[in-house]
C-alpha cells in the first residue's frame, strides 16, 4: 500500500503541469452545490470500460497532496486522504463496472469549493470539475417606520455565500432606488446583506426585495404589499355565553398580510391591558394579562388574508367589556364590545292550597346579566303575578323567582319564561292543566289523611288486645289446672272468660293496661 500511495503521489505531482495542458481539450465542468447538500462530482470514461479493479484517484488540484479518494485494486487507501473529506465520500461499485467514476460528496462545506480532478492512471484518462459552493436564504422585509404616506422598509437576508446582491423592485418589476446595501460577514464566513427603501403607501404597491448571487445562480425574494387605507372592520358587539369559546371577528377590508406584522388586542382599563400581542409571527406571552394566559389565539392562516380575529376560549364573566384591536404599521384600529351571558331553564313548582286555585312558583338560577321573569297563559297572554325576587350569588350569577296563582282548568297551559335582552337569551318551562288537576285541594287531603290515620290506629289496637287475651288464658291453663277433667275445664274456662272480659272493659278495677 505504502509503495502504491507514494507512487500515486509521485504521479500526481508529476502530472500537475501535464494537467494544465489537458484542460483545453477537456473543459472544466462547473458544479454548484448548496452548503450542507450532497453533490455528485461527475466523471465518466469515454467508453464504458469496467474500472472496478483499476487504480483510481480523486484529488483537489489546488491542495498538495490533495487526495480526497484514492483507490488501490480493491479498496480505498485512507492514508493520504485529506482529513476534511474523511467519511464524506462515496463511490458506487456497480457504476465503476460501467465506467462511471463519479464521486458523491456528502454535506458540502464552504471549504469544499475548488478544482477537482478524476484520474485513472492505467488508462491515462482524467477529467476536471470545479465545485462552487453556495448558500442562500429567503430575505425578510420589515416595516421600519411610517411617516405620513411614506413607509420605510428594511430587507435583510442572512446566510449567503458568496456575497450576494440585493435589489428592490416595484409591482411592475422596475428597480427602485434604495439606500446602499450593507454587508456583514459572520464567523461562519456567511454573508448577511440588508438595505432600506422608502415607498409610498398605495393600494397597488407590491414591493419585492430580491437577493441574488450569479456564480451560484441563486435568487430569493420576498414581497410586501404596502397598502393605502385599509379599513379594519369589526362588528360593534359580540355576545358569548359563559364557558363557551368566542371569536372577536375583525377583518381588514383589503386583504393585507398581517402575519409578519404586529397585531395587538387590548382591553382598555385592564392592567396590563394586553389580551393578545402578535409579534414576529407569534404571541408575546410576557406582556399578556394573566387572566388570558392560554385562552387566546389568532389564526395564522387567516392573518395572511388580513383577518385579525381573536379567539377567546372558555369565556368568563370578567371577560365582558370593550376590546380594541390595532395594527400599528398601517395605523388601523377598531373596537368591539363583548357581552357575556349565562342562562338556565326555569323550574316550576306547584304549591297546593285550599280552593280551586293553585299557586305556581317558578325559579331559575345561574343567569347573567339580570334577567326578567314572565308568566304566560296558554294563549301567550301575560299573567299578573307576584313580584320577581332576585338574588345574586357569590359567583355574580342571578337567581330569579316569582309566584302566580292560577285556576285549575284542564286546558290551562302555563308558561314561565325567563329572558335577557342584552344576551338575547330566553328559557321557558310549561306546566299543563292536566298536572294541575291531579293536585287534590289541601282540605280534602287533611280529611282523607285523618280518616286513614284513625283507621290505622283502630286496627293496631284491636290486634294488640286480641293477643293479650290469648296469652292470659293460656297462662291460666298451664299453672294450676293440669289435673282437671275436660268437663271441669269447660266450666272453668267459661267463668274465667267472664272475669277476663270484666278486667278488659273495666281496666280501673284491675291492674292498668299499658297497651291502649
Ligand atoms: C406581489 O407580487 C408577487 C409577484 O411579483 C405576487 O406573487 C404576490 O402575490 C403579490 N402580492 C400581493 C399582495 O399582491
Ligand atoms: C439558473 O437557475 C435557473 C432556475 O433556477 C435555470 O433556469 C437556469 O438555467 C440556471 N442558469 C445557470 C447558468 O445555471
Ligand atoms: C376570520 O377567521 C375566523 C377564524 O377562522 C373565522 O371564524 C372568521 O369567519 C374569519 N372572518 C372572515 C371575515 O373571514
Ligand atoms: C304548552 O304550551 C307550549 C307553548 O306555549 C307548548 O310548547 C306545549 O307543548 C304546551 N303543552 C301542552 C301539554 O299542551
Ligand atoms: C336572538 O335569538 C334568536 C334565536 O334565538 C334569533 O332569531 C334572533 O335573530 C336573535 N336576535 C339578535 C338581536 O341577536
Amino acid at each position: 500500500m505504502d509503495t502504491l500511495s507514494t507512487f500515486s503521489l509521485w504521479i500526481f505531482v508529476l502530472c500537475m503541469d501535464f494537467v494544465k495542458g489537458y484542460s483545453q481539450e477537456a473543459p472544466t465542468k462547473q458544479i454548484v452545490a448548496l452548503l450542507g447538500d450532497d453533490v455528485v462530482l461527475p466523471c465518466f470514461m469515454k467508453s464504458p470500460v469496467d474500472t472496478s479493479n483499476l487504480q483510481l484517484e480523486w484529488a483537489r488540484t489546488d491542495l498538495t497532496p490533495g487526495f480526497i479518494y484514492l483507490r488501490g485494486k480493491l479498496e480505498e487507501n485512507l492514508e493520504l486522504k485529506q482529513p476534511s473529506y474523511v467519511g464524506r465520500t462515496s463511490l458506487s461499485f456497480d457504476k465503476l463496472k460501467h465506467g462511471d467514476v463519479s464521486l458523491t460528496l456528502f454535506k458540502v462545506q464552504l471549504s469544499d469549493e475548488g478544482p477537482y480532478r478524476c484520474f485513472i492512471p492505467q488508462l491515462g484518462q482524467r477529467s476536471y470539475v470545479h465545485l462552487i459552493v453556495g448558500s442562500a436564504s429567503t430575505p425578510v422585509i420589515k416595516v421600519m417606520s411610517i411617516i405620513s404616506s411614506r413607509v420605510v422598509l428594511q430587507c435583510e437576508s442572512a446566510g449567503w455565500y458568496p456575497e450576494p446582491e440585493l435589489l428592490w423592485l416595484d409591482g411592475e418589476g422596475n428597480l427602485l432606488s434604495a439606500g446602499p446595501t450593507e454587508t456583514l460577514r459572520g464567523p461562519d464566513d456567511l454573508y448577511t446583506v440588508s438595505s432600506r427603501v422608502t415607498v409610498e403607501k398605495r393600494h397597488s404597491n407590491n414591493i419585492t426585495c430580491r437577493v441574488q448571487q450569479r456564480n451560484t445562480n441563486q435568487s430569493r425574494e420576498t414581497h410586501k404589499h404596502v397598502p393605502g387605507k385599509s379599513h379594519l372592520v369589526c362588528p360593534s358587539q359580540v355576545v358569548a355565553m359563559m364557558g363557551d369559546d368566542v371569536v372577536l371577528p375583525c377583518q381588514l377590508k383589503l386583504a393585507v398580510d398581517t402575519n409578519s406584522e404586529t397585531v395587538n388586542w387590548i382591553k382598555p382599563g385592564l392592567d396590563p391591558n394586553v389580551v393578545h400581542l402578535h409579534f414576529d409571527g407569534q404571541l408575546v406571552f410576557e406582556n399578556q394579562h394573566p387572566s388570558y394566559h392560554f385562552r387566546t389565539r389568532v389564526f395564522e392562516d387567516e392573518l395572511i388574508k388580513g383577518n385579525v380575529s381573536l379567539k377567546i376560549f372558555k369565556v368568563k364573566l370578567s371577560d365582558e367589556g370593550t376590546y380594541r384591536c390595532s395594527i400599528p404599521w398601517i395605523r388601523e384600529e377598531a373596537s368591539i364590545v363583548l357581552t357575556v351571558g349565562s342562562a338556565s331553564t326555569p323550574v316550576i313548582k306547584v304549591m297546593p292550597i285550599v280552593s280551586s286555585r293553585v299557586v305556581l312558583q317558578c325559579e331559575s338560577a345561574g343567569w347573567y346579566p339580570e334577567p326578567e321573569l314572565l308568566w304566560l297563559d296558554g294563549e301567550g297572554n301575560l299573567l299578573s303575578a307576584g313580584p320577581t325576587e332576585t338574588l345574586r350569588g357569590p359567583d355574580d350569577l342571578y337567581t330569579v323567582s316569582s309566584r302566580v296563582t292560577v285556576e285549575k282548568r284542564h286546558s290551562n297551559n302555563i308558561t314561565c319564561r325567563v329572558q335577557q335582552r342584552n344576551t338575547n337569551q330566553s328559557r321557558e318551562t310549561h306546566v299543563h292543566g292536566v298536572i294541575l288537576d291531579s293536585f287534590i285541594p289541601l282540605l280534602h287531603v287533611v280529611i282523607i289523611m285523618g280518616f286513614f290515620c284513625f283507621l290505622a290506629v283502630w286496627i293496631v289496637c284491636f290486634q294488640l288486645l286480641k293477643t293479650k287475651t290469648e296469652v292470659v288464658l293460656s297462662f291460666y291453663w298451664t299453672e294450676e289446672d293440669a289435673n282437671l277433667s275436660s268437663a271441669d275445664r269447660q266450666i272453668l274456662k267459661h267463668v274465667r272468660g267472664i272475669q277476663q272480659q270484666k278486667q278488659m272493659f273495666h281496666p280501673e278495677a284491675a291492674e292498668p293496661s299499658e297497651l291502649c
